[in-house]
């Protein structure tokens, strides 16, 4: 949605990309992108992130990882898990992955994110008007794997009826259909999981 509300004026910088590049040494230029790992819970996709981070960073190059359970700890706090909820807490980060990936940075966005459309196609296509690159890593590791896993106990608090509206147990996750890259954490570690996407980010010219 582009239109303003009522008595609301939407006011550019002067500044141009390239120029915050230069301030942000980039070596020449803009890298600012957004990476958007959407999965179930237990999929891998903080794993991934932080450690997408960490290599950017060790790259001389400036990165943040926005994650759900972080996010949900701060600018998130009033939102739940219901339907309504899932639609404000990604719009929200679809927003603000657009300002950082705007101001330079390169964003890695690690949410489940379950809804195609009104998710991460809005995601995308806020990113595509604002001509940044936006890369879906679907972090496709099978149910099962991630309730065997169930590192934080909430599989099993889902399968008892203690949570409702538990991803996978009883609220939807939407399969992207048409992911940048498909990532299996049962079949490929980490290292793998990261090189597919620094090929891809150095395929879209964020990364050399
Ligand atoms: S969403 O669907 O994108 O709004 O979810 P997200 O903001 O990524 O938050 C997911 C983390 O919240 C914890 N949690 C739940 N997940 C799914 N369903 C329910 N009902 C739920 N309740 C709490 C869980 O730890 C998720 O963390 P991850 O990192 O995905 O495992």
């Amino acid at each position: 949605d582009t239109q303003n509300p009522a008595n609301v004026f939407y006011c550019g910088s002067k500044l141009t990309r390239d120029k915050r590049a230069a301030a942000l040494g980039q070596r020449g230029t803009f890298r600012g992108s957004t990476v958007w790992l959407t999965g179930l819970s237990g999929a891998g996709k903080s794993t991934i992130g932080f450690a997408l981070e960490e290599y950017i960073v060790s790259k001389g190059l400036p990165a943040y990882c926005l994650d759900g359970d972080n996010i949900r700890c701060g600018l998130n706090k009033n939102l739940g898990f219901s339907d309504t909820d899932r639609a404000e807490n990604i719009r929200r980060i679809a927003e603000v992955a657009k300002l950082f990936a705007d101001a330079g940075l390169m964003c890695i966005v690690a949410f489940i994110s379950p809804y195609k459309e009104q998710d991460r196609e809005c995601a995308r296509k806020l990113h595509e008007n604002a001509q940044i690159p936006f890369i879906e890593v679907f972090v496709n590791t099978p149910l099962s794997v991630c309730e065997q896993r169930d590192t934080k106990g909430l599989y099993e608090k889902a399968r008892q009826g203690l949570i409702t509206n538990f991803t996978g147990i009883d609220a939807p996750y939407q399969e992207p259909l048409n992911p940048d890259i498909v990532i299996d954490t049962s079949v490929i570690s980490i290292e793998r999981a990261l090189e597919l996407i620094i090929e891809q980010l150095a395929q879209r010219k964020v990364l050399s």
